[in-house]
């Protein structure tokens, strides 16, 4: 009896729906919470993308580098001595990790449920989880996205927002470690026990050469948790920009301010590599250097000063400077960019190479990437 009398306002709401899908389709207005707009569920399906990597590349940060007792997670093997390194970058990094890893499995999941909740595609690579990742203790022996094993880390983003000029505007910025290529070739989790053996202590300054090697790779992921979410707090702005809903809008909103959030805590923790007692240190295998930043401190690289100096904004001339997220414009910071950023970073190793994502993995990013890209706002008001 409870299943008829549903009946009807279940129908009700399925012809609701399909009228609201045939509007959406004569390309007519969409403002409210029903189905997506094409335009809005490429944004969405970006995001996505986007979500499920960083998932996957948090995840093994928090294997290897996670708080071991979280307070709301289930307990983690972990790498004692990379955990140590960490910890000198901060003592609390371990549950900053986690927690960021448990936001963007969040994000992921979210999306994917909108998505589908609405009709809509959602992104699943399971199909790429086949990269091997670190055989270190504390690592599980499960196929990966992606390669944290050998990375390129642009840490032009420590120099961009100390500076007073734009990225938008063209501005580029020089590397703030290890100039003027960066860091290169250099592993964020610890390789296997032997390159680094998991019971060595990690003191401040580190003194062999394993413990050398430990720290810089523990200075990598510190310098590469920023890099990542900085380009989650460029990403969401051009997103948002092209959203249509008001929903859509306050999802990309609303989750792009966490993505700040983490940018703001890893740029602070980041400066601990770069600054006395843990600075300088030369990784013994790569040569990857982290100078200390504040020896001299200078307007670029002096360590605390992590907000974002006023620039350029809207107008080059004319208009005074701005504290702001830079960049938001599309070709800068926007779905494209981002892939071509995470591919450069070495995120997916060499593309149809050695443990790297095949040419068809990248393929998918970027019909999706110019989904996203192309999307417009549009407010149906005509
Ligand atoms: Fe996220
Ligand atoms: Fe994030």
């Amino acid at each position: 009896m409870v299943g008829a009398t549903l009946l009807p306002a279940s129908a009700l709401l399925m012809t609701q729906g399909k009228a609201q899908a045939d509007e959406l389709h004569e390309g007519k207005r969409h403002k409210g919470n029903g189905t997506l707009s094409k335009g809005d569920a490429d944004l969405l399906r970006f995001a996505a993308w986007a979500e499920v990597v960083e998932s996957d590349l948090w995840t093994q940060y928090n294997e290897l580098g996670g708080a071991t007792q979280p307070n709301d997670g289930p307990t983690n093997v972990g790498n004692p001595a990379y955990i140590l390194a960490l910890q000198n970058l901060d003592s609390d990094m371990p549950q900053y990790i986690t927690d960021n890893t448990d936001d963007e499995l969040s994000h992921a999941a979210f999306l994917n449920a909108y998505l589908m909740s609405h009709g809509a595609e959602p992104v699943n690579l399971d199909a790429f989880r086949t990269l091997t990742g670190s055989t270190a203790k504390g690592a599980q022996k499960i196929g990966r996205l992606t390669n944290l094993l050998n990375l390129n880390v642009d840490t032009s983003w420590y120099t961009r927002y100390r500076s007073e000029e734009n990225p938008d505007f063209g501005a580029t910025f020089a590397q703030a470690v290890n100039p003027p290529n960066g860091i290169k070739n250099e592993p964020a989790i610890p390789l296997n026990d032997t390159d680094t053996p998991p019971g060595q202590s990690q003191p401040v300054p580190p003194i062999t050469e394993a413990e050398k090697r430990m720290q810089a790779i523990a200075n990598t992921a510190g310098f590469h948790f920023a890099f990542i979410e900085q380009g989650g707090s460029s990403l969401y702005p051009t997103l948002a920009l092209k959203a249509s809903s008001e929903e859509v809008l306050r999802i990309l909103l609303s989750i792009g301010g966490v993505e700040i959030d983490h940018f703001s805590l890893w740029h602070d923790k980041a400066g601990n590599a770069v600054s006395s007692p843990l600075a300088p240190l030369t990784d013994p295998e790569t040569g990857v250097t982290f100078a200390d930043l504040n020896a001299p401190p200078t307007e670029l690289t002096q360590t605390n000063k992590i907000l974002p100096e006023p620039c350029d904004f809207i107008n080059e001339e004319g208009l005074p400077p701005c504290s702001v997220i830079r960049p938001t414009l599309t070709r800068f910071g926007g779905a494209v960019a981002t892939v071509k950023a995470f591919t450069d970073d070495g995120l997916f190793g060499p593309i149809d190479g050695l443990n790297g994502q095949p040419q068809s993995f990248i393929d998918f990013a970027m019909k999706l990437a110019n989904a996203a890209d192309n999307a417009r706002r549009d407010l149906g008001e005509d």
